[in-house]
């Protein structure tokens, strides 16, 4: 998470209308609110962003996610000026960006901003150091100087190795990777990641991921990043903002994505994406080992180990309690020896089949969840901590099943 509650980046009521001219109906039009489509109908103009609004705090992992045409890449040009706003204001650590050009423009972007690419172009007759240190090159920095800085950069990203071979030696991955060197070369405070990782395979893609956040623990900068892909985005982003049509319709934090969607939009895109989908509840259960009313206090406490909590069955197996270690506490503490007095009977249900999409808003009370059968003889315990540990782990069966959805 972010280190401090400081911002860095702000956008406020930012429109982005392209067109001959963009000060003129189309901005009318959209301004009354009129959506993307029909400001196109209508005017012949397109809008890139419509009334685009959020902060970005230091040291934090900020991702914009959307489809294809979204608005994502407009966006992250605002911050560095590649585009002028229609309208609205944009602050990068202070400065208002609109009233910068020529060289403080391009001062500003040099000290403040290091940005990462989708198809990252490295120079093919320089060799990898000579590449992640051009931009300090540009800058007039002494050889010796920007090889101790592009060797840092290059340490960083795990290619120390080879930073004198050609780039044609390194394959797509690394290549990208020499990407992200050049960025942090000449340490930036903010990173501009624009579909930064997206051509690349799944696998290397999430190495690339691991990586990034392995290196923003260390570095503690503030990366804006950009990606089509939800997953990605849950995964890496300390707040996610989805884009849809050249507006923000949701930022928040990952969990709160998944589990308040603000509107129909987000939620179809969680319910087709989101790992809890394709996991059933008996994948991740355990097995119940419940204890009978008989029981005593301290054989209860004992039984429960590290669980969140276990189960009280009835003769014919069904669950009627629940105890954790908590209710024993506060049961002892005003000196009952009788479980009956720690028992909880508000506990939730599910079943095995059920997935754990399903279960998630249970699961944020804390307490264990009862997996019955038909029949409601306990089978199973889940345990709300299993879940969010489940869903980290099944990332991987997701990427295909993603494919299909964004292709
Ligand atoms: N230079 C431009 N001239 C005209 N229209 C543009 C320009 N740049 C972007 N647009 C339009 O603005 C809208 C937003 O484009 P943008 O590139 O920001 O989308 P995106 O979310 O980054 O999409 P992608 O995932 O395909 O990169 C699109 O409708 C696009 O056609
Ligand atoms: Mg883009």
């Amino acid at each position: 998470m972010a280190e401090s509650g400081e911002e860095i980046i702000r956008l406020e009521n930012v429109y982005k209308i392209f067109g001959p001219q963009p000060h003129g109906r189309a901005f009318d039009l959209a301004k009354a609110g009129l959506s993307k489509n029909e400001v196109q109908r209508l005017s012949d103009h397109v809008v890139g962003l419509h009334d685009v609004n959020f902060t970005v705090n230091k040291g934090e992992i900020f991702v914009v996610m959307g489809l294809s045409g979204s608005g994502k890449s407009t966006a992250i040009r605002m911050v560095n000026k590649l585009h002028e706003v229609t309208s609205g204001q944009v602050w990068v650590d202070g400065v208002d960006v609109q009233t910068l050009s020529g060289s403080d423009l391009q001062a500003f972007r040099r000290e403040k901003m290091g940005m990462v690419f989708q198809h990252f172009a490295l120079f093919p007759h320089r060799n990898i150091i000579d590449n992640v240190g051009y931009g300090l090159k540009v800058q007039k920095v002494p050889k010796a100087q920007r090889d101790v800085a592009s060797m840092r950069a290059l340490a960083l990203t795990g290619l120390e190795a080879y930073a004198h071979n050609a780039p044609s030696e390194l394959s797509g991955g690394m290549q990208q990777r020499v990407g992200l060197a050049r960025a942090l070369a000449a340490d930036p405070d903010i990173l501009l990641m624009d579909e930064a990782f997206s051509a690349l395979d799944p696998l290397i893609r999430r190495q690339m991921q691991d990586e990034m956040m392995e290196i923003q623990n260390e570095l503690h900068k503030t990366i804006l990043f950009i990606t089509h892909d939800l997953n990605e985005a849950l995964r890496i982003g300390d707040r996610v903002c989805i884009m849809k049509d050249g507006r923000v319709v949701q930022i928040g934090t990952p969990e709160e994505i998944l589990t308040q969607p603000a509107t129909g939009y987000v939620a179809e895109f969680v319910q087709d994406v989101d790992q809890g989908r394709v996991i059933e509840v008996q994948e991740v259960m355990m097995d119940p080992m419940p204890v009978a009313l008989s029981t005593s206090m301290s054989d209860a406490l004992n039984s429960l180990g590290d669980r969140a909590g276990t189960f009280v069955v009835d003769d014919s197996g069904h669950p009627s309690g629940l105890i954790t270690s908590a209710d024993i506490a506060l049961a002892l503490n005003v000196g009952s020896t009788n479980l009956v007095q720690a028992i909880r009977t508000d506990f939730d249900r599910t079943t095995p089949t059920a997935t754990l999409n399903e279960v998630y808003a249970a699961a944020g009370r804390g307490l264990p969840i009862a997996v019955v059968d038909n029949s409601g003889v306990l089978v199973g315990n889940l345990d709300p901590r299993l879940i969010m540990e489940e869903m980290g782990r099944v990332e991987q069966l997701i990427d295909g099943f993603e494919r299909e959805v964004f292709m």
